[in-house]
């Protein structure tokens, strides 16, 4: 079902032309609490709560990642998302970083489990990429990480570092959420999405909508450090998913079939996730690499 009385009733509260209500950065800004990082990463299992979401982001940044590019993805936690693009881009070179032991624990675990070779991991900060040169990256992915910084000056930073490391003609495709102008509005969406997860996935997720940046902060750092070079897409009426894409997508580097098999083992709900976010991203502006 794509629509719900409780998502008139939010789109309601979120067309208001108020300001988004006010930023709590995450309690848990670098993720090493052994029940949050453990829940996090069950989370991201091909029937977890964000496997809609990691399938719909999966799409797009296959769409942009060419073969024999080297990809930065920054904060790539326990490398769910991560070994799913690695593995469709056997021909690309990536290197996660994140400054969680316990997550790169995690995610070297995965990768060396799943045999997946081209993924290189680095203990090392979002906000200082001093350790790569110049233009030195084809393309940059990040997903539901950027609101993990402490503040706007971090997230500067980080965009700074962006525009630097990615070459000029180089591909981004982030995303992260939007903070929501109503308090309420978090509520229905947590509920919605980690419905019967356990508890520290749901306080995960709503601490992560509270710490969310504003699609207008998103834009004005898009603005200064990476002009010409990507927009910032957001589903519509509400900025709960916000996109920041740079460089055109080809159809032709997305693995439809592999896709496909992904979608249909989702349950139903995570299968409602991948709708819901082509329909309110295409909406956004951004079409759909499904
Ligand atoms: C919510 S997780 C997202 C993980 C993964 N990208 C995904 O989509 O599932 C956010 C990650 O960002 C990491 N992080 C927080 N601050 C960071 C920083 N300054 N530099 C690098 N990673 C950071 C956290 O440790 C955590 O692993």
């Amino acid at each position: 079902m794509l629509f719900d009385f409780g998502l008139l009733k939010t789109i309601w509260r979120e067309t208001g032309t108020h300001p988004p209500f006010t930023r709590t950065p995450e309690t848990d800004l670098v993720m090493n609490d052994e029940g949050s990082v453990l829940a996090y990463e069950k989370g991201g299992r091909p029937t977890g709560a964000l496997a809609g979401a990691y399938l719909y982001h999966l799409a797009q940044m296959c769409a942009l990642i060419k073969s024999g590019d080297l990809v930065l993805d920054l904060g790539c936690g326990p490398g769910n998302l991560l070994a799913q693009v690695a593995k469709l881009n056997p021909r690309a070179e990536f290197i996660g970083v994140d400054l969680s032991e316990s997550m790169l624990a995690l995610a070297d675990l995965r990768f060396r489990q799943a045999e997946i070779p081209n993924v290189e991991l680095q203990l090392a900060d979002m906000t200082r990429l001093s350790q790569f040169g110049d233009a030195s990256f084809d393309t940059i992915i990040s997903s539901m990480a950027l609101h993990h910084l402490p503040d706007i000056s971090a997230l500067e930073c980080c965009f700074s570092e962006m525009g630097r490391v990615l070459r000029p003609n180089g591909r981004i495709y982030l995303n992260d959420f939007g903070r929501l102008k109503c308090r309420e509005s978090v509520g229905y969406f947590v509920g919605r999405a980690a419905a019967g997860e356990e508890q520290a996935l749901v306080d995960d997720y709503t601490q992560s909508l509270h710490a969310a940046f504003s699609k207008e902060e998103f834009e004005a750092l898009v603005a200064r450090y990476l002009q010409g070079r990507a927009r910032v897409f957001s589903t519509i009426i509400s900025p709960l998913t916000v996109v920041i894409k740079g460089g055109s997508s080809s159809p032709s580097l997305v693995p439809k079939r592999e896709l496909d098999m992904i979608y249909r083992a989702l349950p139903a709900p995570r299968k409602n996730d991948v709708q819901q976010l082509k329909l309110f991203l295409r909406l956004g502006g951004l079409p759909s690499a499904l």
